[in-house]
């Protein structure tokens, strides 16, 4: 146990949960980490930035920034044991609850237009038995993604995010994510390998993986910002997640190799997803580089409608369709459910006992659909939603949990890290150095040149 367990909350001496096994825990975080930022805006923001030359700073941008960042989190989480935002008190710095709450609060937000989208996958997901994405894929995207029957695909994602969370975190969130996490990577090998027989997949592959140094050079203005903020959010990373999972940690194992498992995984399916995507699209000459909400449902339709054949009477491009969907919807539920976790949490410790949680699980579901309706109507709304939480509140979030732990735990954090870690304990002073210097500084820069992205995209809400 960390040295500060007996600061959970505990208050009628209930117990509080724990994962029951260290998998559990790393299957979690990467359950949470892969998600919709690794299949709808990872293959799609490199294609708007470059190609290849995006991946190179992407993959930079997570070993830097991205890791050190992470293990910041675990280290408040495991320290404190307790939701996010009285883990500040906790560990003795009650000044600092802002910090979590800005997470929490994040995490809320997110969840709003989050399930928006899973809602679309949702329905791309069924419509794959019929094909009915298949004939005009960018009209039926338009029809589809706003309107009433989005509210209810938005419902319908919410509904299955609550009923894992209520279950718990043993038996809810560690057994659902025990069975998506490896569905997912399976499934995605599977699919990528279709991918690479389809003639013409070649084009792809080298568009993804032959990065232009010049394009880095000439953009690196609108590629910097891009790719750490791609990192930090496919990382969970700000909105007090991974600091919530790391607090049902009931053991010290190495953060510093769980930490690696999970920025590792993470990032592999992020380019696994760029193998399934890239062949895919050349290979039947669909250019990837529509932006905006729809690209992976208007352009991955676009490119299954021309694969040929069929399968015991249905169209290979459906069956594709199903697996790909199936895959998004399983990554998308088990990021969802992280972010309801996260602002559940801080209800139930503070109600001290885990009876309350379906009923807060519910209670917290709701409260982020309904804002997200906005959404479900316009995706005017969805992007203005997504904008805001991805260049305004993920770097200012985690440029705060970075300033606290490197500045204001700072030694506590490198002995939270260095418990449990063996040998790999000489990395936490070098760890902690890191974190106040390079991490520090370049949160900073993130959070001006996405501030003045924002602003000039724009700032006022689509009314
Ligand atoms: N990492 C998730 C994704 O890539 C999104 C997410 C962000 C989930 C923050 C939880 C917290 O889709």
């Amino acid at each position: 146990m960390s040295d500060s367990a007996t600061s959970g909350p505990g208050r009628d001496g209930a117990a509080r949960e724990t994962w029951a096994t260290r998998v559990g825990f790393v299957l979690a975080s990467v359950g949470s980490a892969v998600g919709l930022g690794n299949v709808w805006r990872f293959p799609f923001q490199t294609a708007e930035n470059g190609g290849a030359a995006f991946l190179v700073v992407y993959v930079a941008a997570v070993l830097v920034i991205g890791l050190p960042a992470l293990l910041a989190e675990y280290v408040v989480g495991r320290r404190a044991n307790v939701d996010a935002i009285r883990a500040f008190s906790a560990l003795g710095h009650r000044r600092f609850w802002f910090v979590g709450a800005l997470g929490v609060a994040g995490a809320f937000w997110v969840l709003t237009y989050y399930s928006v989208i899973g809602g679309w996958v949702i329905r791309y997901a069924v419509d794959s038995l019929t094909g009915a994405y298949l004939a005009q894929p960018a009209t039926y995207f338009e029809t589809v993604s706003a309107g009433l029957p989005a509210v209810g695909f938005h419902a319908a994602f919410m509904l299955v995010t609550v009923v894992v969370v209520a279950v718990g975190i043993e038996d809810g969130i560690e057994l659902a994510t025990k069975l998506m996490v490896p569905a997912v990577v399976v499934l995605m090998v599977g699919l990528a390998a279709v991918a690479a027989t389809l003639p013409g997949a070649g084009a792809g592959f080298e568009y993804f993986l032959t990065p232009d140094l010049t394009v880095v050079a000439t953009n690196l203005g609108d590629i910097l910002p891009a790719a750490v903020g791609q990192a930090l959010f496919s990382l969970s990373l700000g909105f007090s997640v991974m600091i919530t999972y790391a607090s049902y940690l009931g053991q010290d194992d190495s953060l510093l190799v769980d930490g690696a498992a999970v920025a590792t995984f993470n990032s592999l399916v992020g380019v696994l997803a760029g193998f399934v995507v890239f062949p895919l699209l050349f290979a039947q000459g669909v250019s990837p580089d529509t932006a905006g909400p729809g690209a992976v449902f208007i352009s991955v339709p676009t490119a299954l409608a021309s694969v040929p054949g069929s399968l015991a009477g249905v169209r290979v491009g459906q069956v594709l369709g199903l697996v790909f969907f199936g895959i998004v919807l399983l990554a998308a539920l088990s990021s969802s459910i992280s972010l309801l976790e996260a602002v559940t949490s801080f209800v139930v410790d503070r109600a001290g006992t885990s009876a309350t949680r379906p009923v807060v699980a519910a209670g917290l579901g709701t409260a982020a659909f309904l804002p997200g309706v906005l959404s479900a109507l316009d995706t005017a709304w969805l992007s203005w939603f997504d904008a805001v939480a991805v260049n305004l509140l993920l770097p200012v979030a985690v440029l705060l949990v970075v300033g606290f732990v490197g500045w204001v735990l700072g030694r506590d954090a490198a002995a939270e890290l260095a418990e449990g870690s063996g040998s790999l304990e000489r990395l936490a002073p070098v760890w902690l150095w890191t974190l106040r210097t390079v991490v520090l500084v370049a949160v900073v820069g993130t959070v001006l040149l996405s501030v003045q992205s924002f602003l000039s995209g724009g700032v006022a809400p689509p009314l």
